[in-house]
């Protein structure tokens, strides 16, 4: 049975937010196809030619408004202030809406998805199972996947090293891609059935992702020599890096009220991520030389033993700032103290759960930087192997080969099968082992290296949302802030079945949220338009604010119970659709 627990000022902000979107895309759907049934009769007091002038004089009108906006498009409406298109917005402007219409939709797709979380977790009109472990079944799906994959997805890749113009590059894009799906896939089955026995090798899948932060986002900026770009394009970047991360995961917190913490992979690629852009942009001036860079790994090997190594000093640098790994903010605060009168005793287990979990994988980033920094002298190496006679590299090969094998059963015999908590112990510093070896190993020919699943690449693309995704949609959590324990049921008493469905359209969304999140990124932080960027920024705020106290307020009304909340939501629901359509009766 499902707990939903009290309704929050952000749910309701949420609704708030979402019925006006969701009814004024319907509209824009509508006025459209109206648009195309009839395009002469549709504007037969507007024609097209006037239509256009008004939306230039509605330019001009917002440059006379707000006196300041880039020259370089005045009649493009794309630019208008913010304050106009929300005027617009709120008298239901047709050419607003047309002109808007995609953006419209993508927001309210997400909004229906969010809908459907919470539908699926805290209502009980699906149904749940519990989790049942079968290693046989565990690993016949598995292995199903894998030779599914291999039979329709092979295939090769001919792309150049960016160094040499050759085509041998190991670790390229489709290759950590593929990755990610490899241990995404086992990652996720094991929280569906419950494989405890798995415990040690998902910590290892963990700290493989956060080693893919420090390689990744080390090469990005420092590879690719983007720290020549302009400074505020870099700023740009680093802003849609983290809207990636974070957006979704901070919806699905106000609208599930869950706490960050509950999503710990995100706060945990957050950090490491800033982390590395510290590293890299300090003195970034620098970077290029070779001994700098020596510096700042052994500093950032410092900066990790003194935060986690030295007691006390972790608790002391993260207690202020708590209430991030909470929800966010205001939020955050508010609701806390709503729910619990005195949040210094909620926010005890939160931090020594974030010293545990971060804990684990706190030197993998630095690991991925260096690999990162010796990416290109590697692939010299191995591109000089290459090219050596037949004999002698087959034997360095098989030599290499030979060294990756032992290490590995070494670690598997002593380190892997150790129990959880003392194989915790040693995960910080061993966990470099396993996944050198299998880099070695998937990179030992150029065939091998060439070649990928793209199946599994396809999956380890969209991880952060199948990640995110499960815990509601696949998995049940049942309550605010609760572990996934059950399963979601859509068709009680066939398992199977059920599994395959529950999962088709948990892929499917955890998709389209991929989709929908780069699609508001991208409207949302424009880049290379430094101004709007700003207005989004505040605006956004300033909504935020607006709809959080107003949500606020309407919570305080006494009402007896929470079912009566509900009735007063739904009433107020019907009072602002209906009055929307009379609206639109009249105007339309
Ligand atoms: C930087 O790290 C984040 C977090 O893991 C990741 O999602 C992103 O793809 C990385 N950026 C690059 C350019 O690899």
């Amino acid at each position: 049975m499902v707990e939903s627990g009290p309704l929050m000022p952000g749910q309701v902000s949420f609704l708030l937010g979402f019925i006006p979107i969701f009814i004024a895309w319907l509209y824009s759907e509508i006025v459209e196809y109206r648009k195309s049934l009839s395009p002469s009769k549709f504007h037969s007091h507007v024609s097209l030619v006037e239509l256009e002038s008004a939306v230039v004089k509605e330019a001009e009108h917002a440059v006379l408004i707000e006196g300041s906006f880039s020259k370089s498009a005045p009649s493009n409406l794309q630019s208008a202030s913010v304050r106009t298109n929300l005027i617009r917005f709120a008298t239901m402007d047709e050419v607003f809406l047309l002109e808007n219409r995609a953006l419209l939709r993508s927001m309210s797709e997400f909004g229906v998805i969010l809908v459907y979380f919470y539908i699926c977790d805290r209502t009980n009109l699906f149904s749940e199972a519990n989790k049942s472990y079968s290693r046989d079944l565990f690993l016949f799906l598995y292995l199903l996947l894998i030779v599914a994959s291999v039979m329709t997805s092979l295939k090769k890749h001919n792309d150049k090293s960016a160094f040499s113009g050759k085509s041998i590059l190991y670790l390229n894009r489709h290759q950590t891609e593929e990755w990610k799906g490899w241990m995404q896939v086992l990652f996720l089955m094991y929280h569906y059935f419950a494989a405890v026995e798995l415990y040690n090798a998902i910590r290892i899948f963990i700290a493989a992702y956060v080693w893919m932060t420090g390689f990744g986002n080390f090469s990005y900026y420092y590879i690719r020599k983007d720290f020549s770009v302009a400074r505020f394009a870099q700023v740009f970047y680093k802003l849609q890096m983290m809207w990636r991360l974070n957006f979704f995961v901070i919806v699905c917190c106000v609208v599930l009220n869950n706490d960050y913490m509950l999503y710990y992979i995100c706060p945990m690629h957050t950090l490491f991520t800033l982390m590395v852009y510290a590293t890299l942009g300090i003195f970034n001036k620098y970077n290029e030389i070779g001994s700098v860079i020596a510096v700042k790994i052994v500093s950032s090997f410092l900066a990790v033993i003194l935060i986690w190594e030295v007691p006390g000093v972790f608790e002391l640098l993260w207690s202020p700032l708590t209430f991030l790994l909470g929800q966010f903010l205001v939020h955050f605060l508010l609701s806390r103290w709503y729910r619990d009168p005195d949040p210094s005793k909620a926010n005890i287990p939160l931090l020594h759960e974030w010293h545990f979990r971060s804990g684990l994988d706190r030197y993998i980033w630095i690991i991925g930087m260096i690999y990162a920094y010796y990416h290109p002298t590697v692939e010299k190496l191995m591109e000089k192997l290459e090219e050596t006679e037949t004999k002698l590299r087959l034997s360095i090969k098989s030599g290499i080969f030979a060294v990756c094998l032992l290490v590995g059963l070494l670690w598997y015999e002593y380190i892997y099968k150790l129990d959880k908590i003392a194989y915790n112990k040693l995960h910080p510093y061993t966990s470099w082992i396993p996944i050198t070896v299998y880099i070695c190993l998937r990179n030992i020919t150029p065939l091998l290296r060439n070649f990928s699943l793209t199946l599994f690449a396809w999956l380890g693309k969209i991880t952060l949302e199948t990640y995110i995704s499960q815990i509601h949609i696949w998995l049940r959590s049942g309550r605010p802030n609760g572990q996934p324990k059950w399963l979601l049921s859509l068709l009680p008493n066939y398992p199977l079945l059920n599994f395959m469905l529950t999962a088709v359209i948990y892929l499917a969304l955890s998709y389209r949220i991929f989709e929908l999140t780069n699609t508001l990124k991208t409207a949302f932080l424009p880049t290379k338009d430094n101004k709007r960027l700003l207005h989004n920024c505040l605006a956004g705020a300033a909504i935020s604010i607006f709809m959080y106290s107003i949500s606020f307020v309407l919570l305080q009304i006494p009402i007896p119970s929470v079912r009566l909340e509900i009735d007063f939501l739904l009433i107020f629901f019907f009072f602002f659709v209906n009055s929307h359509i009379i609206f639109f009766v009249m105007c339309g």
